[in-house]
């Protein structure tokens, strides 16, 4: 597999290029090397390396940035995925479009609060997750749309790290305890995802770590890990958050890895199994 990965100095793109890197043939070019909004330099970049694979790692990942500028967003978040696709097709490359739980409301399912599967419809709540359902389209029938959740870096202290910060100090840690979603570790979302490429699957696929949880929550689990007491954990409301930010987030969007199951892939572990790993990478 010779690999192209776009936006390759955001968090998911460092850990793409270093783990194929080690497989295989990579090529990573950050913002500066390639802008995606520039069509002629994606068609361009692309015709001169001749991957096999595209994994498209950048987006305009600012949630409430995109709400008050929705034309760039859609921009780089919809348009520049049509222009990675056109230039994919152009060399039989196969492209992987990584996308969000954003695409969802939060609502329940037949009245439960279930994980969604790949197939339930999109609702978006804000601008961010709206361009990033149209980029899911501009992908084409044929790219791996990878959704995923609540990203945490595999290089670098994440939430893991500033909870672990706010736990060596003596007071309350309060975090988020309203929304909940998947926690997601890059180092378990890499090889999942690069599989996938590798395969050449086609459509949405839903990549996260097991069990939902909100920011609450996993400062408990780190607390126990660390042996502090999860009751100096306090959960608060989104609304308590000063000044309120403008874009609407789902309160709920955990997601159900059906493809990955019925891919026969191995699905990736419970997030407090990564939240322990993190622990001890960041504390070793
Ligand atoms: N973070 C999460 O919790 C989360 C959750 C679900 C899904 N996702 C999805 O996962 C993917 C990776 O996200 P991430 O967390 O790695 O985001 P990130 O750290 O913000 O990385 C995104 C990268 O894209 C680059 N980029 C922005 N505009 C570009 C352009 N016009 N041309 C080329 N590169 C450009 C950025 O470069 P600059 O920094 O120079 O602008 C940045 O390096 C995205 O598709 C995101 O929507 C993320």
């Amino acid at each position: 597999m010779t690999v192209l990965v776009v936006g390759a100095a955001g968090q998911l793109g460092r850990e793409v290029v270093r783990k194929a890197g080690a497989t295989g043939d990579v090529v990573g070019l950050d913002r500066s090397a390639l802008d995606v909004t520039n069509r002629d330099a994606v068609r361009s970049a692309v015709a001169v390396r001749r991957p096999s694979v595209i994994v498209n790692c950048s987006a305009w990942t600012d949630v409430d940035g995109c709400e008050l500028d929705p034309a760039r967003a859609d921009l780089v978040n919809a348009r520049a995925v049509g222009y990675l696709a056109e230039a994919a097709a152009e060399v039989d490359a196969h492209l992987v479009q990584v996308s969000t739980d954003f695409v969802f409301d939060g609502s329940p399912i037949g009245g439960e609060l279930l994980p969604y599967p790949e197939d339930h419809p999109t609702a978006p709540l804000n601008v961010y997750g709206t361009s990033k359902m149209a980029g899911e389209v501009a992908a084409g029938p044929m790219a791996t749309v990878v959704r995923t959740t609540w990203l945490q870096a595999a290089d670098g202290p994440g939430m893991v790290g500033q909870i672990l910060s706010a736990l060596a100090g003596d007071g309350p840690v309060e975090l988020l305890g309203d929304r909940r979603a998947c926690p997601t570790f890059i180092e378990d979302l890499v090889p999942a995802l690069l599989r996938l490429a590798g395969e050449r699957v086609s459509g949405v696929v839903h990549a996260v770590n097991a069990g939902p949880a909100s920011w609450a929550d996993v400062g408990r689990a780190v607390a126990e890990v660390v042996g502090a007491d999860p009751t100096r954990v306090v959960a608060v409301e989104e609304v308590a958050l000063s000044p309120p930010r403008p874009a609407r987030r789902p309160a709920w969007s955990a997601l159900d890895c059906g493809v990955l199951r019925r891919l026969g892939h191995e699905p990736l572990r419970h997030h407090r199994d990564a939240v322990a790993a993190t622990v001890a990478r960041l504390t070793g």
